[in-house]
């Protein structure tokens, strides 16, 4: 091996503080620490309380993780520490083959048709929802929070009896996932989150005779239905699992997506009066009158680009792995950043401006690179519920334009929590007027 050759098995680092290395800064300015990062090169090792993390920066190194072509990287591995104690079962805590069965399956709850279904229950629960909000100033985020939980809670079970219960015991359990502190003493996140867990797990077993032996269109019982085309079907108990991490992983992240969206359009209020003047006039719009909202779509993409609500994604290699000149050992717990790819000034054109029609087919930069926009993540684990997320999310922005005119005042800048899912620390006051 050449000199230079040795040199580069260790890639560079960047360390920080001793114990907390970089926490601290990640929750200050993470995608600047993240630039700083990618100045010293593609991959860097950097710590954070206590966890040794090989940062993969850029579209190739995120294409390397995400297509995952020998299988190296495990998604299991990689989130075990936020998401089992939770969230067992969780297809993202699986790898290989068990996924592949699992995704088979769980696909069919996804199709087009079932789709269709989700969004004729969900349309008029959304516009009545938005019929009862109070106009005036408000913080947003905890009432988009609400709204996106109910609206989980009825579309994936048809059933809103105990949403404040069920509503609840979710806030807990994502709250442990990302607790330091494990142990499972009351009054302890991690303790309310564990039992937030079981009163989830418990609640949704009762459910689960009457939604084997019915013919509901909720998620719920298309998960119990469901079957590959191999014959492959879900156990009870993996229902239960699914039904609880599908639940966790569509409402923070719609709820993050709908509260940036509505923030740039604050801010920009000659594209909230462009959209507001494209929305069909209809109470709720079906799948196909969602997917003709083109404009609507850009802003969608514009706001994951700018804040995506999964800013960094773990895996872990479970075999070596080349890279560039060297080789990512076994056994390293790696992050890619797709808020770093979303803001490289080689691939967008001003990428910290918010500039929709970038992805107008006439322009289309986010087709730069296959990796350049991976709001959704991509591979083998892109996420199931992306097709779910873009008409929930739309429906609820339809709703609010054609209800309300919104503002904030002058100069305001949101101050974003980026991890572990992107949310205003201050909830984002806003002033809402009924039109
Ligand atoms: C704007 C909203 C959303 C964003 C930005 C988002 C983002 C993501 C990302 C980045 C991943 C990949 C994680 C990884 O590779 O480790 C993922 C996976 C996943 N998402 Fe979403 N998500 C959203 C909404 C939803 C919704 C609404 C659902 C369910 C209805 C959902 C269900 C899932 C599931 C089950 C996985 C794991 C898939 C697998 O491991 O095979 N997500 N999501």
């Amino acid at each position: 091996m050449s000199p230079a050759k040795l040199a580069r098995t260790e890639f560079p680092s960047d360390e920080g503080l001793p114990l907390f290395g970089h926490v601290f800064a990640a929750r200050r300015d993470l995608l600047g620490l993240l630039r700083r990062f990618h100045g010293h090169g593609s991959a860097v090792w950097t710590r954070a309380v206590g966890l040794r993390i090989l940062c993969l920066l850029g579209p190739d190194a995120t294409q390397l993780v995400l297509k995952n072509a020998g299988e190296a990287f495990s998604s299991k591995l990689g989130w075990a520490h936020f998401v089992e104690h939770v969230f067992p079962g969780a297809i993202m805590t699986m790898d290989g083959r068990e996924h592949r069965v699992q995704r088979r399956i769980m696909q069919v709850a996804f199709t087009r048709r079932a789709l269709r279904e989700y969004v004729a229950a969900m349309g008029p629960r959304i516009a009545s929802a938005l019929d009862d909000w109070a106009e005036g100033e408000r913080r947003i985020y905890p009432v988009l929070k609400e709204l996106t939980l109910s609206v989980a809670a009825s579309t994936f079970t048809g059933d809103v009896q105990d949403a404040a219960a069920i509503n609840s015991a979710f806030v807990h359990a994502v709250e442990a996932s990302i607790a330091i502190l494990r142990v499972d003493l009351w009054p302890t996140p991690y303790f309310r989150g564990k039992r937030g867990r079981d009163y989830l797990f418990e609640r949704f077993s009762r459910m689960l005779p009457d939604k084997r032996s019915g013919d509901a269109p909720d998620l719920f019982s298309e998960m119990c239905r469901a079957e590959s085309e191999e014959g492959e079907r879900f156990r009870d108990e993996e229902i239960v699992n699914h039904m609880i991490f599908l639940m966790m992983a569509a409402h923070d992240t719609a709820t993050s997506a709908i509260t940036t969206m509505v923030y740039l359009l604050a801010k920009n209020p000659e594209w909230q009066e462009r959209l507001r003047a494209s929305m069909p006039d209809q109470d709720h719009l079906d799948y196909d009158g969602l997917g003709a909202l083109e404009e609507l779509g850009w802003v969608l993409d514009e706001a994951l680009r700018l804040y995506p609500p999964l800013a960094v994604i773990p895996r872990m290699t479970v075999a070596p792995v080349p890279f560039e000149d060297a080789v990512i050992p076994k056994g390293t717990l790696v992050g890619i950043a797709p808020v770093l790819n979303h803001h490289l000034p080689d691939l967008w054109t001003q990428p910290t401006a918010f500039d929709p029609e970038r992805f107008s087919d006439a322009r289309a930069e986010h087709k730069r690179h296959r990796y350049a926009f991976v709001p959704f993540g991509g591979g083998a684990h892109l996420c199931i519920g992306q097709h779910f997320a873009t008409l929930e999310i739309k429906t609820v922005m339809h709703g609010l334009l054609r209800r309300f005119r919104w503002s904030i005042p002058e100069g305001y800048e949101l101050p974003w929590q980026i991890m572990p899912i992107a949310k205003p620390k201050d909830g984002l006051p806003m002033q809402i007027t009924r039109l």
